[in-house]
């Protein structure tokens, strides 16, 4: 006999955990709900931010530990930063890294990770950067995905700060105000992305939108996340400040305080005694909280990982290996790189931060790994016998030390940014004023490179930096971001050639702040508009240092034969593209394929292009592969404010594939019909 549809077999675990949630909300008293809602304690335990256990019900709370460069929770793997995974463009490897997160999450009797980080990054100075993929909302939110599938393999994944993030200093009170449309199209894409990835929950923001605190903000928690976008786990707030108003909070769709009761706890039961809180909307709550418990087993007592899987030598060399699949090589005139060993007998090792371990920011993400391989150490390591690694670790060389620089083979200079120059505020710089290196780095720099003509630059850091004043006078620049705590094995390997740098910028390099949005740390109230990173560039014509998607390698690729299944599509439709990639150099090497999408004709401003997939691919000398894209019409939508909804424009369009935002060889047209 057919099932009947509107009673689905009692197995189905959907229902039996909806049917769960019931049954213990029924017997929770309305005290015992609202101690659901906030956290216990101010400060961690044994690293952990815990919520209440209720022992009558067999309730044992969460406990949530951050991330997102790991577990910071005791010792844990030091992966590279968020930038850097960014960089990968490799979504797999991502998903990976959330999987091994999530294992050392739960080891640490963790069950609930404080990451990703997918704000957009609108501007370079943002001193959190590094905690983030880029700046384009398809990418953010195609690695945002891959990390909350790994993490949630495990325990829950947290996406944060919902939204509109992306000023440090006046965190606590800066209001970003926007069109509603610049929001749809430019600030959530990505958070839907890992929302419709199953994320369990998601963190509000400290800042207001248009005015609104994030944590009280109907509009963003209850119409859209909860509403539009069919969201059924629980939003926390972000740290102390993140919340304000107690009915504000519960209305908009707040679920837990964090990390102690300060608007509710005594505030929110007196609040719904008084009746100016509807129980419904704690039930509500209560409801999230609950499901999301049983969903991950946590109910249930699932048993914490192992605790030998922490920096185990599978995650550990999972972080090597995403340090050497995040290197960007920036400029490689001449062919300096990679460093030829049978050619070298003195190589100069320079800088401070050649022997700092530099792993990011000391805020919230900073993590404590049981060991950090440094630049020198990766370098001396693989340098081999034959070589003489000589180390000057300072940015102000004396007279000698500069002539052992002139009579070295080649000289590495390590520089870039540390926790002094960016990171989360209070504990470390907050934004990054100053795009520039630090002054006495750039001095460094030229002055090697006048004393030594071999000589390469290895760029730490996490955000976007100006190059201007140095970057002609030296040959090669390789990109290694905040590597991780394998790092220097990572550099090392790029330097030699062990490794074709196959990473690819997730922002642009401007040429100078004039060539960026206005960022306003001194007001409480900011506009911004739709344009940012290489949107804004393509639309003013910028020339930029160095543009979003852009790498070099120690080969070279050729792309051919763009073909399109259709060049007529309707609004169901699928955009099918596919593309020949050829290594057509004498190494083997990984290309990141990417594919644009622009409007030819609009009746309305619209970016130049837009990412809309991207693939990484690995190829030996010689070889060719065939990359395909798919992308549905309905991400090719825009936000029409007058129909308050997303819509399709019936015109003209223009698919690009190539190697970055600004080498696009391949062009094809389409067109949409509607009806
Ligand atoms: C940060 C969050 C972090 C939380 C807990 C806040 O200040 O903004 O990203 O997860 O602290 O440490």
């Amino acid at each position: 006999m057919a099932e009947n549809a509107s009673h689905p077999p009692a197995h189905d675990p959907a229902r039996s955990v909806e049917r769960r949630v019931e049954d213990l909300l029924a017997r929770m008293t309305l005290a015992e709900k609202v101690e659901q809602m906030h956290g216990l304690k101010r400060e961690p335990i044994d690293g952990l931010y815990h919520t209440p256990p209720n022992q009558r019900l067999g309730i044992p709370g969460f406990r949530m530990v951050d991330g997102p460069r790991g577990v910071r929770a005791g010792q844990a793997t030091a992966f590279p930063v968020g930038m850097a995974r960014g960089a990968t463009f490799d979504p797999d490897l991502e998903r990976r890294v959330g999987e091994a997160m999530g294992l050392e999450t739960s080891a640490r009797g963790g069950n609930v990770l404080l990451a990703p980080c997918i704000n957009l990054l609108r501007h370079p100075s943002w001193g959190r950067a590094q905690e983030t993929y880029g700046e384009d909302p398809h990418h953010l939110g195609v690695m945002g995905a891959a990390f909350v599938e790994g993490v949630q393999r495990h325990v829950v994944a947290s996406v944060k700060h919902y939204a509109v993030n992306s000023i440090e200093n006046t965190r606590f009170t800066v209001s970003a105000n926007l069109s509603e449309r610049t929001l749809r199209e430019v600030y959530l894409p990505h958070f839907q992305r890992c929302i419709a990835a199953g994320a369990g929950s998601v963190m509000s923001a400290y800042n207001r939108v248009n005015g609104e605190w994030c944590g009280e903000h109907a509009h963003l928690l209850r119409d859209i996340l909860k509403g539009e976008w069919g969201f059924d786990g629980f939003v926390e707030s972000d740290w102390l400040l993140g919340m304000h108003d107690t009915v504000r909070a519960v209305r908009a769709g707040l679920d837990i305080e964090m990390p102690r009761p300060k608007v509710y706890g005594r505030n929110l039961l007196a609040a719904v005694e008084s009746g100016a809180v509807p129980v419904d909307l704690v039930d509500d709550a209560v409801r999230r909280i609950l499901r999301i418990m049983l969903r991950f087993g946590i109910l249930d007592g699932r048993p914490p990982a192992a605790e030998s899987v922490v920096a185990c030598r599978g995650h550990t060399d999972l972080a090597r290996e995403v340090a050497e699949k995040s290197l960007v090589l920036l400029r490689n005139a001449g062919e300096l790189l990679p460093l030829d060993r049978s050619r070298l007998r003195r190589l100069a090792v320079v800088g401070e931060l050649a022997g700092a371990k530099n792993l990011g920011d000391r805020g919230s993400s900073h993590v404590s790994p049981p060991w950090v391989i440094t630049a020198l150490a990766g370098i001396q390591d693989a340098a081999g016998p034959g070589i003489v690694v000589e180390p000057i670790l300072t940015d102000a060389p004396s007279a000698a030390q500069l002539d052992r620089v002139a009579a070295a083979d080649a000289v590495i200079v390590v520089a870039g940014l540390s926790s002094k120059d960016e990171g989360e505020g209070q504990v470390s710089a907050g934004d990054r004023l100053r795009l520039e290196l630090p002054e006495a780095q750039e001095e460094l720099i030229l002055r090697v490179a006048t004393a030594n003509p071999r000589a390469v630059v290895v760029l730490e850091g996490g955000s976007a930096i100006v190059v201007e004043r140095w970057i002609e006078q030296v040959p090669a620049v390789l990109l290694a971001w905040y590597p991780g705590m394998e790092g220097g094995l990572a550099i090392a390997a790029g330097l030699f050639g062990d490794v074709n740098p196959g990473g690819r910028l997730p922002i642009t390099f401007a040429r100078s702040n004039a060539e960026l949005p206005a960022f306003d740390v001194e007001h409480d109230e900011v506009e911004y508009g739709p344009l940012h990173g290489y949107r804004l560039a393509d639309h003013a014509g910028l020339e930029p240092r160095f543009a979003f998607g852009f790498g070099l390698s120690y080969t070279r690729f050729a792309y051919r034969a763009l073909v399109m299944e259709s060049s007529t599509l309707r609004a169901d439709g699928l955009l099918q593209a596919t593309v020949e990639v050829a290594n057509v150099g004498t190494r083997a090497g990984d290309e990141v394929v990417q594919l644009y999408v622009g409007c030819a004709r609009s009746r309305l401003a619209r970016p130049v292009r837009e990412l809309k997939g991207f693939a990484r691919v690995h190829l030996a000398p010689g070889e060719t592969t065939r990359v395909e894209f798919e992308v549905p019409m309905s991400e090719l939508r825009y936000w029409d404010e007058a129909a308050r909804g997303w819509l399709l424009e019936e015109t003209d369009y223009v698919a690009w594939i190539g190697p970055s935002s600004r080498e696009l060889p391949l062009r094809a047209e389409f067109k949409v019909q509607l009806g």
